[in-house]
């Protein structure tokens, strides 16, 4: 975690007055928030706005954005959504060219636009992010939960923001304080209106316009709300979406609601802090060096130069890991499970025999682990639950954030026994010229699997063979026809995945007594483990949230594999293409763009990805008072659901 040392006087009262050009002293807009952790978010938004719209620079990342949708699998998708998923149809095209010639005011305004239509694809997989703007997320004191109270499910105030904001550094509180807020009598509270609409029409608006990530409506309405995850290894309390905004406009949220010692409605507007996660800075010229423009890990290298590979080759793996959502801070210890663990320590993972004695918990917080130490940690776990007497287990994935792809399929693998066979999904590529000239470059120049993901060598074909490494996966390209689009596309393709702990020969648990719980917001490697376990073994998943009535997927985000600009970037720098016409020039600002590079195809529709196919969890539950923000309460709550 970032360390925290801000204090209101560096932050409000600091400012500074600088000589300009024509001889007047006016005050630096930037220097007036420099120095601290949090800014009210009009004055943030005096320092943002004070660069000008630049058209070189607005060139620049258009060609570079545009490239990288060229191997964006899902772009023909978008043209017409397959329902559920309707609401993201988005011609790109369009979008793109109105942008690239539309009038700005200033750098900010064009990034938030380009930032709104990427992020309004719905897919934590495909985002741009500006480091100058998307550094800044506004947070309210008042997240919200949606919560069944004597058989009606509202929406309320966070009861437990109290113990959660007293978490958030000093400066956060403070600032409320000083103005005299009393955010503290809100927690608890039934919301009736959020900015004079029904609370759940209005989390639909945030899911709609501020959450992304998330293909499924259901999974992005439940993303408004706070929830508990395991970040790393710390239990921990996400503010939601609508607590939690990144490069966000907005400076206050007006609320309609009944105090929970009252019950008396009131309207209260409650202002937004907005939090720095970028670099320091004293005024507005060493803000843009140090948070907008280029630097040295902006943009990919040639990683034929030793030089550019940190220590022993090693192959890369691909990954697969959502954005990572919005602010979350320490879960309030109450509300951690008071169970001891049954194996002291893990890096992502915690594992709980409940006091039925017979289910094992396993809470997995993401894939992006050591390799080895997540493999060792998984047979630890499963071990000593075992030995412990459970006979069955549930896995928690709530908030996971996806991460290496190999330890999805290990896991998959390791609970359905070394004789179950592949456990990974079938996958493709876009074959589009520019990466059928990066396999011929790199077949031609002997280019392998340690330093290209478009190296022959680092695939098999479905019969699990390694590709031989004279063998062009992408050309002559497959046509896959997509809303009436011609695609090309790759072979279809699996991962190689060498484990480091002996797989058991048959399940450690029967697989009937394996259920997965989550809130849908399962991103990248997680979607793609849950929804093998449900493919192949109808494993029973119990979603909590979300709202009253409306259907939620069990996946939130399932591609594949991301590829982050500087990974794309070097791909074509390593296939020696930098300089080919199709090749997007280097970007001049620091920022990613990252996309959804390899498509993962359902195993029970080989035509379909994953991320279209709508698969529903067999079960879906409220949250409650006991369950919404403590785990224990709602591990032993799903195991007598599930298993009786
Ligand atoms: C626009 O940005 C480019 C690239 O950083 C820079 O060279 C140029 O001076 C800028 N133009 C203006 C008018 O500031
Ligand atoms: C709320 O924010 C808007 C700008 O979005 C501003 O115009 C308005 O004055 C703010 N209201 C309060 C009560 O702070
Ligand atoms: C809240 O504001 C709305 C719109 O301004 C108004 O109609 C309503 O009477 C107010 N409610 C309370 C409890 O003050
Ligand atoms: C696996 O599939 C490839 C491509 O279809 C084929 O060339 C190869 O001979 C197959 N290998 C085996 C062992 O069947
Ligand atoms: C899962 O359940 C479906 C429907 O009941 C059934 O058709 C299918 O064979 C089952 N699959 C497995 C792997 O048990």
């Amino acid at each position: 975690m970032r360390s925290f040392a801000p204090t209101l006087s560096t932050l409000f009262l600091a400012l500074s007055i600088t000589s300009t050009a024509d001889g007047h002293k006016r005050a630096d807009p930037c220097a007036q928030i420099a120095g601290g952790l949090f800014a009210a978010p009009a004055e943030l938004k005096s320092c943002l706005k004070s660069f000008p719209f630049n058209e070189t620079l607005r060139q620049n990342v258009i060609n570079v954005v545009s490239g990288v949708f060229d191997f964006f699998t899902f772009e023909d998708f978008y043209l017409n959504s397959p329902p559920p998923f309707q609401e993201s149809t988005v011609d790109i095209r369009a979008d793109l060219s109105r942008i690239s010639t539309q009038i700005y005011e200033t750098d900010y305004d064009f990034n938030l636009d380009l930032y709104n239509f990427v992020n309004r694809l719905n897919d934590g997989h495909t985002q741009w992010t500006p480091n100058c703007y998307a550094t800044w997320e506004n947070l309210l004191p008042t997240p919200i939960v949606s919560l069944e109270v004597d058989g009606t499910e509202s929406v309320y105030i966070a009861p437990d923001s109290v113990a959660f904001i007293n978490l958030v550094p000093s400066g956060f509180a403070s600032f409320y304080a000083s103005i005299n807020f009393d955010w503290q009598r809100l927690a608890g509270a039934r919301v009736l209106k959020i900015e004079g609409q029904d609370p759940y029409d209005y989390v639909d608006f945030i899911a709609d316009t501020v959450t992304g990530n998330f293909l499924d409506h259901g999974v992005r309405v439940n993303s408004v709300f706070s929830s508990y995850r395991l970040s790393g290894s710390a239990f921990s309390q996400r503010f939601g979406d609508l607590a939690g905004q990144l490069f966000s406009p907005a400076e206050n949220i007006t609320f309609t609601l009944i105090p929970a010692e009252s019950s008396k409605p009131e309207n209260i507007t409650v202002p937004f802090l907005s939090t720095f996660m970028g670099n320091q800075f004293t005024d507005s010229a060493s803000y843009w060096e140090n948070n907008c423009a280029a630097n040295s890990g902006t943009n990919g290298v040639d990683r034929r130069l030793g030089s550019n590979l940190h220590g022993s080759p090693a192959r890369a793996l691909p990954v697969a890991v959502g954005r990572m959502p919005s602010s979350a801070i320490g879960l309030p210890a109450p509300f951690q499970p008071s169970l001891p663990p049954v194996v002291p320590s893990a890096d992502v993972m915690r594992t709980y025999l409940l006091p039925d004695g017979k289910t094992g918990v396993i809470f997995v917080g993401s894939f992006l682990d050591d390799v080895d130490q997540f493999q060792i940690d998984v047979q630890n776990a499963v071990t000593s639950l075992k030995s412990s007497g459970a006979t069955r287990l549930v896995i928690d994935l709530t908030n996971n954030l996806g991460g290496t792809v190999c330890l999805g399929i290990f896991l998959h693998q390791y609970l359905a026994g070394s004789s179950f066979g592949y456990s990974g999904f079938n996958s493709a590529v876009r074959a589009n010229p520019l990466a059928q000239k990066i396999v011929a470059a790199d077949i031609a120049h002997r280019i392998t699997q340690d330093v290209s993901f478009y190296a022959p060598d680092q695939w098999t074909f479905v019969n699990n063979t390694v590709l031989p490494d004279d063998f062009n996966f992408v050309s002559p390209a497959e046509g896959v026809t997509i809303n009436g689009q011609v695609d090309p596309t790759s072979r279809r393709l699996r991962d190689i995945c060498s484990f480091s702990v002996p797989i058991p020969e048959s399940p450690p648990f029967d697989l009937t007594n394996v259920a997965i719980v989550s809130n849908g917001n399962c991103a990248s490697t997680c979607a793609m483990f849950s929804t093998g376990m449900y493919e192949r073994h109808n494993t029973t998943i119990a979603v909590f949230g979300g709202k009253p009535g409306e259907s939620m997927e069990f996946k939130g985000m399932a591609g594949n594999q991301v590829l982050e600009w500087t990974d794309l970037d070097s791909e074509i720098k390593t296939a020696g293409l930098k300089d080919d016409s199709l090749a997007p020039p280097d970007l001049l600002v620091s920022a990613n763009m990252r996309h959804n590079w390899r498509t993962a195809y359902s195993f029970l529709e080989e035509n379909t990805p994953i991320a279209y196919r709508s698969e529903l969890p067999q079960l879906r539950f409220p949250y409650t008072l006991k369950t919404y923000n403590d785990p224990q309460n709602l591990w032993i709550f799903a195991a007598q659901q599930i298993f009786g």
